[in-house]
């Protein structure tokens, strides 16, 4: 079994990772808006992630005997100034997720529960990854600028993200 207050915990935090495939469609279709269909394949890679990151903690907390609760899910912005704006947010957005994720390991760890310890590790593995993989873009943005070429690079690049 788990307890009440973990499982509140990864209950909030479903509602977080589907907010997060939420915001992530998002930018996409911002960027599909923009023809920029490279970008926007590799936000919808990422939204199908984030949807995986949320059946993950479903699984496990119907596993451990807890209830998995359902609440609605913000409606994500739809607007961003550019590129660099948008994998900026995406960026901070990992930041954010990353110590919600570090927040319920300190009750794991308060709780003595291994098993969420476990799966939490495994979470924030990823993260390091979310996190990487968001800067670095962020980083060649801020190098070579938004102008034209650069946008129709990025574009071509981000198009052969597989998973
Ligand atoms: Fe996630």
């Amino acid at each position: 079994m788990i307890s009440t207050r973990l499982q509140d915990a990864i209950n909030e935090q479903i509602n977080k990772e589907f907010f997060s495939a939420y915001l992530y469609l998002s930018m996409g279709q911002y960027f599909e808006s923009k023809f920029l269909r490279g970008i926007a394949h590799w936000f919808y890679v990422q939204y199908k992630e984030e949807l995986k990151h949320a059946e993950k903690f479903i699984s496990f907390l119907n596993e451990k005997g807890g209830r998995v609760i359902l609440n609605g899910i913000p409606a994500p912005k739809v607007e961003w100034n550019g590129a660099l704006d948008a994998f900026n947010e995406a960026y901070n957005h990992e930041k954010f997720i990353t110590s919600s994720i570090e927040d319920i390991m300190k009750i794991a760890v308060e709780e003595n529960d291994f098993s969420t310890q476990n799966l939490l590790n495994w979470f924030l593995d990823e993260q390091v990854e979310e996190e990487a993989q968001t800067l670095e873009i962020v980083k060649k943005l801020e190098l070579v600028g938004e102008h034209g070429q650069a946008l129709y690079m990025l574009d071509r690049e981000l198009a052969q993200r597989q998973g």
